[in-house]
């Protein structure tokens, strides 16, 4: 069925290629530029988008193995997420004697978690199982004294969380069906290669420019960006959008079966995931992926990426490795450099009240899109939050 779907779209991608023609929206759609920089909104973004919807924060890469786990810091929130013989588990990083965080920032592969401040030892499943001095400490009741659970899901090889403990929100809903779409790049059996992180504007000035094809050509003439045009077509799953391009190229496959298309053509161009994910592909060293994580910094001027590498093969020789090095230079460069800094130039500008919208047009239909899904998701009670997200 996903495949049908890929197919589906590749081949609207050839008749937009054959056309000269692209996906578009009814209009030129205004935002004010007070949603880049107003420190309420700021916060209602931070309150009802990133601590209540779930967040793609790992990769089955990273946590292969029974014991692996990784630790990191989210939009203020500390978490751990670990595997356990019964599936992945999340968990506030949070020790429940004093609140100390249990865990450095990092991966790596425990079977206990010995808290740094007064060693109370937790498993990775996140029972606490023992307490220092326990005689001396006091009678408690151990098993009410577990870590702080996350709701949390493993699905295509993509391991999200959600940062309120409480939530109710399910999590596979929220997917709308994209990840069965994701499912067929088959990043479970993917190797993890490296992360790198770069510090960015306001997150949705960052986000804004990976939905938008329109500026390939022109900021990015110097270093990739004439080698492609500048025309997007969008499809949509809920919130989540993958991006493909008018591409008359495709022609060659347009008698084969499904199965025959080969995967790197019909999985390539952009994969977004609400409300901060972008998926890409890339092929020097051999085919690999970055996974763009951006997160909103403390202020509204400030978001940090980490661009996560998954390659389909670990590189096997030295040359490869090389390649791929380079690749990954190459894109913290595009993105640092090109993508961000005019991000963050762009970003001083809009709050000096000179103007009090931006655009975007018709051909800029993905960045629309998600500027209404950020203010339909502002504007909806927990309570009606699920209802967002019915898929069919
Ligand atoms: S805060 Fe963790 S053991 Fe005291
Ligand atoms: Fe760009």
């Amino acid at each position: 069925m996903s495949r049908a779907q890929l197919i589906a779209m590749a081949r609207k991608d050839l008749e937009h290629g054959r056309q000269g023609t692209q996906d578009q929206a009814e209009g030129i759609y205004k935002v004010p530029v007070s949603k880049y920089y107003d420190p309420d909104h700021f916060a209602q973004e931070m309150s009802q988008i990133f601590h209540r919807l779930p967040l793609l924060m790992a990769t089955t890469a990273e946590l292969r193995e029974v014991g692996d786990y990784k630790a990191m810091e989210a939009v203020g929130r500390q978490v751990l997420i670990t595997r356990t013989k019964e599936g992945v588990k999340a968990f506030l990083n949070m020790c429940s004697h004093r609140g100390a965080r249990l865990v450095h920032e990092g991966c790596g592969s425990a079977h206990r978690f010995t808290c740094p401040y007064h060693a109370w030892t937790f498993s990775p499943s996140g029972d606490l199982v023992a307490v220092y001095s326990a005689d001396d400490f006091g009678d408690l009741d151990k098993s009410e004294y577990g870590l702080t659970a996350l709701p949390c899901l493993e699905k295509a090889g993509l391991i999200w969380v959600t940062l309120a403990p409480d939530s109710t929100l399910d999590i596979e809903q929220f997917l709308s069906g994209y990840d069965s779409l994701l499912a067929e790049f088959g990043f479970a059996d993917w190797h993890f290669e490296k992360s790198q992180r770069v510090e960015g504007p306001n997150w949705k000035v960052a986000y804004d420019g990976y939905l938008d094809y329109y500026h390939l050509p022109i900021l990015h003439r110097e270093t990739f960006g004439t080698e492609i045009g500048n025309k997007a077509n969008y499809y949509s799953w809920g919130p989540h959008t993958h991006m493909g391009r008018p591409d008359a190229s495709f022609e060659e496959f347009e008698n084969l079966p499904d199965e025959e298309w080969p995967d790197e053509r019909v999985l390539a161009g952009v994969w977004t995931i609400f409300p901060h994910i972008s998926i890409a592909s890339f092929f020097g060293g051999g085919r690999s992926v970055m996974i763009s994580q951006l997160f909103p910094g403390e202020t509204p001027e400030t978001s940090h990426t980490n661009q996560i590498f998954l390659m389909q093969r670990e590189p096997e020789t030295e040359e490869l490795k090389r390649e791929a090095a380079k690749q990954f230079q190459f894109l913290e460069y595009v993105v640092q450099e090109e993508d961000y800094a005019t991000g963050i130039a762009l970003q001083k500008n809009l709050s000096i009240g000179a103007r009090d919208h931006v655009l975007f047009g018709k051909n800029e239909r993905g960045g629309q899109y998600f500027h209404q899904w950020v203010d339909r998701i502002l504007e909806t009670s927990d309570e009606d939050l699920p209802k967002l997200f019915q898929t069919g």
